[in-house]
């Protein structure tokens, strides 16, 4: 019933499994109760009608956890890049469009609060001396709560494609301020180290057109929501900082470093 490989990530590899679905079976390292939550958040999240695809049943094969979705036919907006590069500002646009939907749902009742999860994840963040870590908490404090519906890893890796955009992987969904869930997915777009496995061409190209690409998505969520720049850019300094605890390679990870020094002198 189980097939091939159609996709890998940082916690799992996803794998086709009988008609229109598939089986994305968990890395070792993954705890178990986080596979829950994600079953959990997936079914909330599908219920309350987001463009996300249907989590059919929590499963246990070869003694590893795993989920079956619904297969969503198409590739994720990374592929597509590679494929046909001229769609990606439309694809860009589509994105920020699909991101301020979810951002109009109250976030789930049992999601992690986003404002606690960043604090905890600067205290531990590496690379970071105490004093910075302390102006960094203390400008977080300041950053309005939030309640909606926030995604937490929202970059094109994550978004599947047919003739509309999914979006997929919400173990990382807590309960939140949009604008930090925007300065997220900037940071990701500006300075994210792409998948080892992307094309040469797709890590010639982003590097080249991310700045735009970024501009872009940034441009039509603000459009949508009414936000400025001034709403999302305090949430940057936090959002980096919080994003060096992440397995992330040790280029990206200065780059982070530089990043959050900048505005840190700012
Ligand atoms: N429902 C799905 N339909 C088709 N492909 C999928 C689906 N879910 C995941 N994939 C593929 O598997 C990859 C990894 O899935 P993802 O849920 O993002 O795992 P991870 O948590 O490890 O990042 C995706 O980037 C995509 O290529
Ligand atoms: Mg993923």
């Amino acid at each position: 019933m189980q097939g091939k490989v159609i996709g890998q990530g940082r916690t799992a590899e996803v794998l086709e499994y009988g008609e229109g679905k598939i089986l994305k079976l968990y890395r070792d390292d993954v705890p178990e109760e986080y596979v829950d939550l994600e079953f959990r958040f997936s079914k909330w999240v599908y219920e309350q009608g987001v463009a996300t695809p249907q989590p059919h049943e929590r499963v246990v094969v070869e003694g590893r956890p795993g989920i079956v979705y619904q297969q969503i036919a198409g590739p994720t907006l990374l592929q597509q890049m590679n494929r046909k590069p001229w769609l990606n500002f439309s694809g860009f646009k589509q994105m920020a469009g699909l991101h301020y939907s979810l951002h109009q749902l109250e976030g789930m009742g049992e999601a992690g609060a986003q404002k606690k999860q960043l604090e905890h994840q600067i205290i531990a963040a590496p690379m970071l001396a105490t004093e910075e870590k302390t102006q960094i908490l203390s400008r977080l404090a300041e950053l309005p709560d939030g309640e909606k519906l926030c995604h937490g890893d929202f970059h094109p890796d994550n978004i599947l494609m047919d003739d509309k955009l999914w979006v997929i992987d919400w173990m990382t969904g807590v309960r939140g301020n949009p604008a930090a869930d925007v300065a997220r997915s900037v940071i990701m777009f500006s300075i994210g180290a792409l998948p080892e496995r992307a094309s040469m061409f797709t890590k010639g190209f982003l590097g080249f057109a991310r700045k735009r690409l970024t501009a872009q998505y940034v441009r039509r969520y603000l459009k949508l929501s009414g936000m400025t720049l001034a709403d999302i850019n305090p949430w940057i300094l936090p959002v980096a900082a919080a994003r060096l605890v992440e397995g992330l390679p040790v280029p990206e990870k200065e780059l982070l470093v530089r990043e959050i020094r900048r505005h840190l002198r700012a």
